[in-house]
């Protein structure tokens, strides 16, 4: 995942609700200089919309969120995704993900939780719900113990805390829904939505 994830520090979390939507908001994010795409599993839209965006929008890396069966693992790579999100970590799930040929960032906000997955190999997580869990200060204070693990912290980050993750030195990326809110990609404001994604994608530089 930290290949995948180089030099993309800010990963868009999408939420399809129309399946039309989904080429024109990933050319926008992809056209502000967000090329990895997260797409969440939950709505119904959201496999039409991840085929049409592998099939038309080839400079996106396309991952799928919000995983958590082994169903949802075996639809991403049917998918042909290139990575997939959890909000956690089961071992029924973890154990899927061993077989699989897409790689999973797995989602922690325990310290425990941490440590399971580190049994299978991992060591780079998604910290969620990142606000809620303790924030920037808690994976501050994960860096003593946990000295290799990476980041990608999500939930409840828009632009005015983001800098507070990202001048961490084990956040590697952070991931978010304000790039594309719900009411822009409703009314299909996909200029607003390149604009917001040019903004993100300039924070890492
Ligand atoms: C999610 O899975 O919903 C993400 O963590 C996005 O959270 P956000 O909407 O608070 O950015």
């Amino acid at each position: 995942m930290r290949n995948l994830l180089a030099g993309n520090t800010v990963i868009p979390v999408i939420v399809l609700d129309r399946e039309e939507d989904a080429v024109p908001l990933a050319r926008a994010l992809v056209a502000g200089g967000l090329k990895v795409l997260e797409i969440t599993l939950r709505t119904p839209a959201a496999v039409g919309g991840i085929r049409q965006i592998i099939e038309q929008v080839p400079e996106a890396i396309v991952g799928t969120g919000t995983v958590y069966t082994p169903e949802q693992v075996q639809l991403s790579e049917d998918l042909g995704c290139q990575f997939m999100v959890s909000p956690g970590a089961t071992d029924k799930l973890l154990e899927a993900a061993q077989k699989s040929s897409v790689g999973l960032l797995p989602g922690v906000s325990s310290v425990s939780e941490m440590m399971r997955c580190m049994e299978y190999g991992y060591q780079d997580f998604k910290f969620f719900p990142a606000e809620a869990s303790g924030g920037a200060a808690k994976i501050k204070a994960l860096s003593g113990p946990f000295a290799d693990v990476k980041f990608c912290p999500t939930g409840g980050i828009g632009l005015g805390n983001v800098m507070d993750y990202l001048s961490l030195p084990n956040v590697m990326c952070v991931g978010g829904s304000w790039i594309c809110p719900a009411n822009l990609v409703k009314e299909q404001r996909w200029d607003e939505i390149e604009q917001l994604a040019r903004e993100a994608s300039a924070l890492g530089q």
